[in-house]
């Protein structure tokens, strides 16, 4: 009996020291990222700001048990920590509603990919986030626009906008903020599928004035997402072919308007959970590009693994950027941490 508690104990400790490597050393890509709670991180199509000390994790709230078809979409989901591996969970800052079928933010709408920056002078966070309209199809493209006071919310829903002027508005869209405050919305545009830069407005709230077309960028360029460095802007993105992996793309730029060079797929290396290599972005679309706080030339590319049947199992992978002359590449890692990045 005292033999079998402690093989008992043993085998506890183990479990538990494992665990705790494994949710407080290091990042694991493509594999189940759990909160400081043990519960499956719910932030997909995210982004992370850094505020007071802070990185804040938003993305979109998936409902348990639905599939995207049955509107699995159900606001953004908020996340903080101090060394971007462990996670505390804030709680949903912004939910779609089932009380009332004729708001902008009725269940059932398409809500997709949040990104959050600070206005410093109208001291709002400011939330951006794709929808597409309860009932409506996925033919008319809004950004979707809510405010909070804080990085963890709430956010009030404000309003919204067709960006790109076109009639049918914008798809998958970047924010970028200058050091300067100024703010600009990349977006692939709706129904030609050109990619078109706008600023918004001091306020952030609106386009400012005309978006123009960019150069160089291939069309259907989606899941866009922007770093400037050294005077370069770097986008990282992806192609269109749904909620399905594809090889994702490289541009830079001197520019916000472009023209973009095209430096074809950044990715390496084969995912080993699910056989995938670049040519399918290890089974990820890009979100964002982090850039970490207190360290040189340290970023971190942002992917989900997206589960259109279980939306709320979607993975996610973070990866190091490794800069070679200046360029982005992305080799693929089982775990790291940020440690790859230097003192
Ligand atoms: C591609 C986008 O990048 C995703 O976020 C999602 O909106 C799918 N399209 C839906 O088909």
């Amino acid at each position: 009996m005292i033999r079998l508690t402690i093989i008992f104990l043993f085998l506890l400790a183990n479990t538990i020291l494992a665990q705790g490597l494994k949710s407080t050393d290091s990042i694991f890509p493509g594999q189940l990222w759990q909160d400081s709670k043990g519960n499956p991180i719910n932030a997909h199509g995210g982004a992370v700001i850094f505020h007071e000390g802070i990185y804040y994790w938003h993305g979109t709230h998936k409902i348990p048990g639905l599939s995207e078809k049955e509107h699995a979409d159900g606001g953004i989901h908020c996340y903080a920590s101090k060394d971007l591996i462990t996670w505390y969970d804030h709680g949903q800052v912004l939910f779609l509603t089932k009380d009332n079928p004729h708001t902008d933010l009725a269940h059932e709408s398409n809500f997709d990919r949040p990104k959050i920056v600070f206005n410093a002078k109208t001291k709002n966070f400011v939330a951006f986030f794709k929808l597409y309209l309860k009932g409506h199809g996925v033919e008319t493209g809004f950004v979707g626009v809510a405010l909070s006071k804080s990085p963890s919310g709430p956010f009030v829903y404000s309003h919204k906008f067709l960006g790109g002027n076109s009639p049918n508005g914008t798809g998958d869209f970047a924010i970028f903020q200058e050091e300067n405050g100024d703010l600009y919305h990349l977006t692939v545009r709706k129904p030609d599928k050109a990619f078109v830069v706008g600023k918004l407005r001091d306020d952030y709230l609106m386009p400012e004035g005309l978006y123009e077309v960019c150069e160089g960028i291939l069309k259907n360029t989606e899941a866009p997402a922007v770093i400037k460095r050294k005077g370069i802007y770097h986008m990282l993105a992806s192609g269109s072919t749904g909620w399905d992996p594809n090889p994702a793309r490289y541009f830079t730029s001197t520019s916000i308007y472009g023209p973009w060079k095209d430096h074809g797929n950044p990715c390496f290396g084969t995912n080993p959970h699910n056989g995938l290599g670049p040519e399918k972005t290890w089974g990820g679309q890009s979100t964002f590009v982090l850039k970490v706080q207190g360290k040189e030339d340290a970023y971190i590319a942002m992917f989900d693994i997206n589960k259109p049947e279980h939306p709320f199992e979607s993975l996610h992978i973070w990866l190091p950027v490794t800069l070679q002359n200046d360029l982005f590449t992305i080799p693929w890692r089982d775990s790291w941490n940020l440690g790859v990045f230097g003192k």
